[in-house]
C-alpha cells in the first residue's frame, strides 16, 4: 500500500484513484447531511459491541466520546470534509480514528457501509415522513380556518372549469383537507413498513459475530431488525414509498396552487393573495403574481421527477448491494427539501388569502349554475320524469339566454309557456344560495354539513 491509497480501504491497492474516479464516487458532497444519524447508528452499534463482549467496554468508551466529539464538531461547523475519504461514514470514522486512535479502528466491527448506510437512510427518511405529516397537518388547520370562515359563502363549483352548480367556499377548502388526510396517512404507513433495522446485516450475508441486532434495532427507535440481510442492504423501497406518497402530496397542492392562479386573476377575482406570497412586475405596474403558487405547482414536477429517477435506478439491480444506490440520496434529499417548502409555502398562502364573497356569490349566480336545480324541482313538485326535466330546464335556459338574463329573471308567463306545471314557488330554487342550502346529503356543499365537518375537523386536529 501507497501513502496515496485510500487509507480506509486501500490495503491492496498500489496507487490512489484518478481525479475522475474520486469526483464519480465521493458522495460526501451530499451525504454530509446524514451525518447526524450516522453517528447515531454508530452509537447504538458501539454499545451492542460492548454489551456482547464485542469490544471491551474501555474501547466503547473511547469510540462513544470520540463520535460525540465528532458530532460536536459537525454542528459547529469545525469538521473538514474530504472528497478523498468518499463518504460520510469514512469521513466520520477517519476523523474518529485522529482524535481517539487504537480503538477507533473496532468500530467497523460485525458492519458495513452497505448496512450502514442503509440504517442511516432510513433514520433520515423516518424523520421527513414526521416532518411532513406535521407539515400537512398545519395546512389543514389553515384550510379548516378557511371553511368556518366561508362555510356559507356560495362559489360556483365547477366542472370542466365550467360553472355546474354553485359549492360553498368551506366545502371546497374541506376537500382539499381530506386530500391531505389521505397523503398524511399514505405517510404514516409508509413510516410504519419502513420502521425495521438493516444493521447488522454487514455487507450482505449478515457476520460470524455475537451480535444482538434487537438491541440496535431498538437503540435507534426501529420495531424490529430486519430478517433477510440481503433484502437488508438491496432495499430502497422506503424511500421509493416516501417520493410516491411526496408526490401524491405535491399533486395535490399543485392543484391547489392552480386553483388559487385562477381565482387570483383580473377575470375571477375570487381571492386576493397578501404581499407576504405575491410579487409585482418589473414592467408592469398593474400585476400582483402569484408566484408562490404556481412554484408550488412546478415544484411537483421535481418531486415526481426525483421517484421516477430512483426507480429507474432500482429497477436492474441484482442483489444485494451495488454503488448504483448511492444514488438514491441526492433524489431522497431533493424532494424532501421541496416537499417540506411547498407545504409551508402554501400553508402560508392559504392563511393570508382572503375570499371575496361578493365576487364569489356574483360568479355563482350567473351561467344557470341553478339549472339542475329547477330540474329536480319539477321532478319533485310536477311529478315529471328526470329526463323530462332536464328537456324543459333546458328550453328555458336557451329562452333565458336568448333575452341575456338569468333564469330567476324569467317572468312565470315565459316559464310556463315551456311547461304549464310550473308556479312561482319555482323561485325558491332558482337562487344560488337556496341551491347550497338544498344540498343537505351526506357529504353535500350545504353549509350545515360543511359546518359539521368544520367542527369535526378542528376537534380531530387540536
Ligand atoms: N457511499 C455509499 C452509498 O451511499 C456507502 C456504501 C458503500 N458501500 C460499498 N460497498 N462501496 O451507497
Amino acid at each position: 500500500m501507497t501513502d496515496d491509497a485510500n487509507k480506509m480501504w486501500g490495503g491492496r491497492f498500489d496507487a490512489g484513484p484518478d481525479a475522475i474516479m474520486d469526483a464519480i464516487n465521493a458522495s460526501i458532497g451530499f451525504d454530509q447531511r446524514l451525518a447526524r444519524h450516522d453517528i447515531e447508528g454508530s452509537l447504538a452499534h458501539a454499545a451492542m459491541l460492548a454489551a456482547t463482549g464485542i469490544v471491551t467496554d474501555s474501547d466503547a468508551k473511547a469510540i462513544r466520546e470520540g463520535l460525540l466529539t465528532v458530532l460536536s464538531e459537525i454542528d459547529t461547523g469545525k469538521f473538514r470534509f474530504q472528497a478523498a475519504l468518499e463518504d460520510i461514514h469514512m469521513n466520520i470514522e477517519s476523523r474518529l480514528h485522529e482524535l481517539i486512535g487504537a480503538p477507533a479502528g473496532r468500530l467497523h466491527t460485525a458492519r458495513s457501509r452497505n448496512d450502514q448506510v442503509a440504517t442511516d437512510l432510513r433514520l433520515w427518511v423516518r424523520d421527513q415522513c414526521d416532518a411532513a405529516i406535521a407539515g400537512i397537518r398545519a395546512l389543514q388547520r389553515a384550510l379548516v380556518d378557511q371553511a368556518e370562515a366561508g362555510a356559507d359563502w356560495v362559489m360556483p363549483g365547477f366542472t370542466h372549469l365550467q360553472a355546474a352548480q354553485p359549492v360553498t367556499w368551506g366545502h371546497h377548502m374541506m376537500a382539499y383537507v381530506e386530500m391531505l388526510e389521505r397523503d398524511a396517512a399514505r405517510l404514516a404507513d409508509a413510516r410504519t413498513r419502513m420502521n425495521e433495522c438493516p444493521l447488522g446485516a454487514c455487507a450482505l450475508a449478515g457476520t460470524s459475530f455475537p451480535i444482538d441486532r434487537d438491541a440496535t434495532a431498538r437503540a435507534l427507535g426501529f420495531d424490529r431488525p430486519m430478517a433477510n440481510s440481503l433484502d437488508a442492504v438491496a432495499d430502497r423501497d422506503f424511500a421509493l414509498e416516501f417520493l410516491a406518497a411526496s408526490a401524491i402530496v405535491a399533486m395535490h397542492l399543485s392543484r391547489l396552487a392552480e386553483e388559487i392562479v385562477i381565482w387570483s386573476s383580473a377575470q375571477f377575482r375570487f381571492v386576493s393573495l397578501s404581499d407576504r406570497f405575491s410579487t409585482g412586475s418589473s414592467i408592469m405596474p398593474q400585476k400582483r403574481n402569484p408566484d408562490a403558487a404556481e412554484l408550488v405547482r412546478a415544484k411537483t414536477g421535481r418531486i415526481l421527477g426525483s421517484a421516477v429517477g430512483l426507480f429507474t435506478v432500482m429497477k436492474g439491480l441484482a442483489l444485494a448491494y451495488s454503488k448504483d444506490l448511492q444514488e438514491d440520496k441526492e433524489q431522497v434529499f431533493d424532494a424532501a427539501d421541496s416537499l417540506m417548502l411547498v407545504l409551508a409555502a402554501m400553508e402560508g398562502m392559504v392563511r393570508d388569502m382572503s375570499a371575496d364573497p361578493d365576487a364569489l356569490n356574483a360568479a355563482a349566480s350567473s351561467g344557470f349554475s341553478t339549472s339542475t336545480d329547477l330540474a329536480d324541482w319539477l321532478v319533485r313538485e310536477a311529478g315529471l320524469p328526470f329526463r323530462e326535466a332536464h328537456h324543459v330546464t333546458g328550453r328555458l335556459v336557451a329562452m333565458a339566454e336568448a333575452e341575456n338574463k338569468d333564469l330567476q329573471d324569467l317572468t312565470l308567463e315565459q316559464m310556463t309557456s315551456v311547461h304549464d306545471a310550473i308556479t312561482e314557488e319555482v323561485r325558491d330554487v332558482l337562487g344560488a344560495g337556496n341551491s347550497v342550502r338544498s344540498r343537505t346529503s351526506y357529504g353535500g356543499t350545504a353549509p350545515e354539513r360543511v359546518r359539521e365537518q368544520v367542527a369535526l375537523w378542528q376537534e380531530r386536529l387540536s
